[in-house]
């Protein structure tokens, strides 16, 4: 492995972040991974949507929630009448984590010192972009933004106090998709649903 990474160079803006993002060598996700998946939207969101880390299809596409999860969060976002274009979309950990399986590869989670390693970006960005509520789908989110992990079920659709300000918990899209059980999966689906509402009416 090759040395430590070198200090960042005094990052000032998104775009700066954005560009020093793609040399990150904070833990050996960088090694396999295509690229960084940086944040996006606008620089004064009111909303930061905070997912795990980018899927396969992110990954090729170097932009976060293109892939199915993507698509999921894409519709119930539109149908709580909340717009993508005005939230800051990204994720806990910006380098995909996988294990090659012939031709695909297959997402794994980011372990916790992958999500203390890319925490220093995720801050970066609360930073600079300062979000009113921060939504955190799934366990890597909610571990990255409140320090842990446990407890989605009971913790999901209520919002936690932060040194970075609010953030509202919810079911990640993905773990909606994985449901072997389609009433469990529609259930789970208006749970996220409602959780965005709930986003909507504290940023109205
Ligand atoms: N899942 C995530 O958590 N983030 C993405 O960007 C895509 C899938």
């Amino acid at each position: 492995r090759a040395a430590m990474p070198k200090a960042p160079a005094v990052i000032g803006t998104l775009e700066e972040a954005r560009a020093a993002v793609r040399h990150c060598t904070r833990c050996d996700l960088c090694r396999h991974a295509t690229q960084a998946v940086f944040g996006e939207g606008p620089a004064g969101a009111r909303l930061m949507v905070v997912g795990e880390q980018p899927g396969d299809q992110e990954d090729l596409a170097g932009r976060p929630f293109v892939g199915p999860a993507g698509k999921v969060l894409d519709e119930v976002m539109q149908a709580s009448g909340l717009d993508r274009g005005r939230a800051w979309m990204t994720n806990a950990v910006k380098h995909f984590k996988f294990t090659p399986r012939g031709k695909r590869r297959i997402h794994q989670s980011p372990d916790k010192g992958e999500v203390a390693a890319c925490k220093w970006w995720l801050d970066l960005e609360r930073d600079f972009v300062k979000p009113q509520l921060t939504l955190g789908l799934g366990a890597t989110a909610a571990q990255a933004l409140t320090g842990t992990g446990a407890g989605i079920t009971r913790r999901r659709g209520t919002v936690e106090d932060t040194s970075s300000g609010p953030v509202l918990l919810s079911w990640h899209p993905s773990y909606i998709l994985r449901l072997p059980d389609a009433g469990r999966a529609a259930e789970a689906r208006a749970e996220l649903a409602e959780d965005l509402a709930l986003a909507r009416k504290l940023l109205a």
